[in-house]
Formats: C-alpha cells, sequence, structure tokens
C-alpha cells in the first residue's frame, strides 16, 4: 500500500472529475472453489485497489462527491474469525489506513442508500463478478437487466482518465514486476530440456515468481503450441526441433502487472525456418517501438507491426500482394489474429471491466469489427504515462488455415499452397512492455536476451550445462 495522501489526492481528483452524486466502489470477495472454506487466491478488484488501497475482502466505499464524506463499509473480525485467520487490523484501522471520514458495518450500505440515494445519481462500475451483481440489484433495487444499463460512463471516463497515467510509485512497482517477470523467463529458457513435460518447466517459472516474492499476473502460458493464443494446458512433451512459447507475468505485492513473451528452441537452436520467422516477428516488435510515442493511435502502430509482418512473410512466400493493401483487407491475420498490445497497470489487461470503449477507444474511435483488428483492445492515441505491451506474433492455426483455405479466402495475398508446408509451424510471439514518454517510449525492466542469437547462446549454455552435470 502507498501512502494514506495518496489515496485521499486519487479520491480528490475523481470527485472533481464527478458533477455531484454518491459513488460505489465495490471490493471483491473471497471466491470458492468447491466448498466455501476453499477459496481462490484472494484478488481486490483493481479500482478499490487504486482508490481505497486495502488488499481485504468484503469492504466496499461510498464517496459521496456532493457532501465531500467518504465512508468505508466492512465488518471486524469475529473472535471465531481470529481463530482461524489470526490478527487483522480492525475496521477503524483500515479506515484511516486509507484516510477515509468514517466506518460502517457492512449490511449498512442497504440502508445508507436508502436514507441518503433518493433522487440522486449512484454512480457504479460495470459488475464483473456475478455476487457484485446481486448485491447491485439489492442495494440499488435494479433487476438484473437494469444494472449493465445503469453503469456510470461519467465514474468509468474520471477512473480511466486518471489511471492510464502512471505515476513514478506506479511505474516502480511495474518495473519491479517486469523484472519479477523477466527472471520467470530467463528460468523458462534456462530450464527447458528435451523430453520435459510442458508442466515441468512451467512450475519452475511459477516458482521464480513466488520465489521473489510476487504471485501470477495471469495464467501461465507454456506450450509448444505457440499457435493457440492463449494456451493454458501444459500437458505436451516438449521434443528436440520444437519452439516453447512463454507468456507469463509476475504480479507485485501491491498489485501491479509484468506481462513479457518470449520463444525459445528447445534444442540449442532454431532451425533456419524458425529463425527467419522469429526475426520476422522482432522485426514487427522493432517497428512499432519506433513509432510508440504520444499523440500516436496505438491502432497505427499496430497497422504499422502488421504491415512489417507481411513483408516479412512475402520473403518465405506465405503472402503476396501491395503488404498496404493486404493488411486494409486483413488478410494477414491468417497468421497474426490478435491485437499488437494492451494497456498493463493493476491489471494485466489495466481496466478491461471497465469497458474497451471507453478503455482502449475513444467516441471518435469505435474498434474495428474486422478479424483480427476485432482483438486489438487498444486503438486509441497513446499519451505519456501510459504503461502499454507491444506484442507481435506469427501463428499458424491448422484449424484456421482449413477454414479460410476452404473458402479461398485473401487469395490474392495469402499463398494457400506454400502454407500447406507450415501447418505444425506453431506460433511465435515477442513481447515487452513499454511506458510512453513525452519523447517517445522507455523499455520497462532490465533487458533479457531478445535476438535469436541471444535466446541461442543462452540455450547453448543451459544445454552444456547440464551435459556437464
Ligand atoms: N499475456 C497475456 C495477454 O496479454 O493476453
Ligand atoms: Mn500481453
Amino acid at each position: 500500500m502507498f501512502e494514506t495522501k495518496i489515496y485521499k489526492n486519487r479520491r480528490n481528483t475523481l470527485k472533481k472529475s464527478l458533477n455531484s452524486g454518491l459513488v460505489l466502489l465495490l471490493g471483491n470477495e473471497e471466491s470458492s472453489m468447491n466448498y466455501a472454506d476453499n477459496c481462490y487466491r484472494f484478488r481486490q478488484d483493481s479500482t478499490f485497489l487504486y482508490y481505497i488501497g486495502l488488499n481485504k475482502s468484503r469492504l466496499a466505499a461510498i464517496i459521496d462527491v456532493d457532501e465531500d464524506k467518504e465512508f468505508l463499509f466492512g465488518d471486524d473480525p469475529t473472535i471465531d474469525q481470529i481463530v482461524w485467520t489470526g490478527k487483522v487490523p480492525s475496521l477503524q484501522e483500515l479506515t484511516k489506513q486509507a484516510g477515509m471520514d468514517g466506518c460502517r458495518p457492512y449490511e449498512g450500505i442497504r440502508a445508507y442508500f436508502d436514507q441518503h440515494a433518493k433522487d440522486r445519481k449512484i454512480h457504479y462500475l460495470p459488475p464483473y463478478r456475478p455476487g457484485h451483481t446481486l448485491k447491485l440489484q439489492e442495494w440499488l433495487g435494479l433487476a438484473p437487466e437494469e444494472i449493465a444499463a445503469g453503469k456510470s460512463v461519467e465514474l468509468i471516463k474520471g477512473i480511466v482518465e486518471q489511471r492510464n497515467v502512471k505515476s513514478e510509485q506506479e511505474l516502480a512497482r511495474i518495473e519491479e514486476a517486469v523484472n519479477m517477470s523477466g527472471q520467470m523467463h530467463l528460468e523458462a529458457i534456462r530450464a527447458t530440456r528435451p523430453g520435459m513435460k510442458e508442466y515441468e518447466v512451467m512450475s519452475r517459472v511459477h516458482q521464480k515468481a513466488l520465489e521473489l516474492g510476487g504471485r501470477l499476473a495471469f495464467p501461465i502460458i507454456l506450450t509448444k503450441h505457440g499457435e493457440t493464443l492463449h494456451n493454458h494446458s501444459y500437458d505436451n512433451t516438449i521434443e528436440e526441433g520444437d519452439m516453447v512459447l512463454c507468456d507469463a507475468g509476475a504480479e507485485h505485492p501491491d498489485g501491479y502487472a509484468g506481462d513479457l513473451t518470449r520463444t525459445f528452441p528447445a534444442g540449442r537452436h532454431f532451425n533456419d525456418l524458425q529463425r527467419t520467422a522469429y526475426n520476422i516477428v522482432l522485426e514487427a516488435q522493432i517497428a512499432a517501438v519506433d513509432i510508440l510515442k504520444p499523440g500516436v493511435r496505438f491502432l497505427d502502430v499496430h497497422l504499422a507491426a502488421c504491415k512489417k509482418l507481411v513483408e516479412g512473410l512475402k520473403h518465405l512466400n506465405l503472402m503476396k500482394g501491395n503488404p498496404a493493401e493486404a493488411v486494409q483487407a486483413g488478410a494477414h491475420a491468417m497468421y497474426f489474429q490478435c491485437g499488437l498490445g494492451h494497456l498493463m497497470g493493476l491489471d494485466v489487461h489495466d481496466m478491461e471491466n471497465l469497458g474497451e470503449e471507453y478503455v482502449g477507444y475513444t467516441g471518435d474511435l469505435a474498434k474495428s469489427k474486422q478479424f483480427g483488428l476485432k482483438s486489438l483492445r487498444l486503438g486509441r492515441k497513446v499519451e505519456p504515462g501510459f504503461v502499454v505491451t507491444v506484442e507481435p506474433g506469427l501463428y499458424f492455426i491448422p484449424e484456421l488455415i482449413d477454414y479460410w483455405g476452404g473458402q479461398k479466402k485473401h487469395e490474392a495475398f495469402i499463398n494457400y499452397d506454400k502454407l500447406e508446408e507450415f501447418r505444425d509451424f506453431g506460433g511465435i510471439r515477442i513481447e515487452d512492455d513499454y511506458i510512453v514518454t513525452e519523447g517517445g517510449c522507455r523499455l520497462l525492466g532490465n533487458p533479457i536476451p531478445k535476438k535469436s542469437s541471444e535466446i541461442e547462446e543462452l540455450r547453448r549454455k543451459a544445454l552444456e550445462e547440464s551435459t556437464d552435470e
């Protein structure tokens, strides 16, 4: 948690961005896996963490914009709970830590609204947990279908404006998370041996995050089938000749995320084709980072990276025709089906729960519906202080090859005969995190190997060490 005054300042800025009304910020509750007392790891709601700072379950905050009053709702632990959980701060202590005006029992929220909300605007965020939907129904007397429609766009916009620009203190946490993430990747590249199961390497990556005092910012992707964008199965045996894609990031104890991806050979070297494809992805990342600066739309950065990918794919005879026209038609999405990156902060996809139309896009820039572009989470202009990932890739998805191939889709740009040779090629992604600065952007965290020659050197050393043992 930061100093109390940081949270007070953040709330004051939020209050100024709203005309009037009551703001409800809902903290998260424990979430059960298979019976009530066996819970997933607790994760506080990121907006609650940003404005209140308290990483405890079953809390809520009500901010009265007109009266300039802030209340924390929660409950002191009973002696029965303390027996199981140990001593925890009282509600009074938590209220003081957060710098709020007072506190009330959690069950008092309904009564508070009954008393204070008549004819007033209640600002709340779109819920992403069913439990929150139920609470909003009960407290605000709304029908389920009214909840989404009733969200406060004014509140969302105020929050997005604040959370988008990272302070020095936030940036320091993010860099720590990125550095932990870098260590996780070095561990993956060093630990992998042909013959291992993916889960064996994945467990080492997870262990590294824990060992460094972090957690996972999202479930690890560690797979020889990198063509599946969010592959969360780990059962394959890694074999000589495979490429391994690791997309993993640590979460700092204060909640901030890192998110990196490296792709490396299971053996000492990439084969020639793998290395060529790897270098195409790297060139696309370099081209994107070159133009990433304030005032540039991330959409245009994405499109520039796509064009670079197509130019490389033409050299491999996988694409043909004019690269700019191919990208405009969406033909590159045979190989790059997702977006170039996303905002990152307290969430790995920062503020995605608030709605992409407010976070990644603006009133005058709506998200495209085109296959590929529709998965670009961030399109708007970036500004100094924004933290983004840049993660181009090439993905050879057999099902998509067959699906588009059957329709001869984008035949003017895609060389389907050649593509047949790549059905089992897999996928490559390279991902790093950047802060947009006044003059451009800066890599976050200590650089970890990225050039194909650097990755191969790490693999050579790792495999030699295992021969020496
Ligand atoms: N690292 C996972 C993602 O960006 O979706
Ligand atoms: Mn990412």
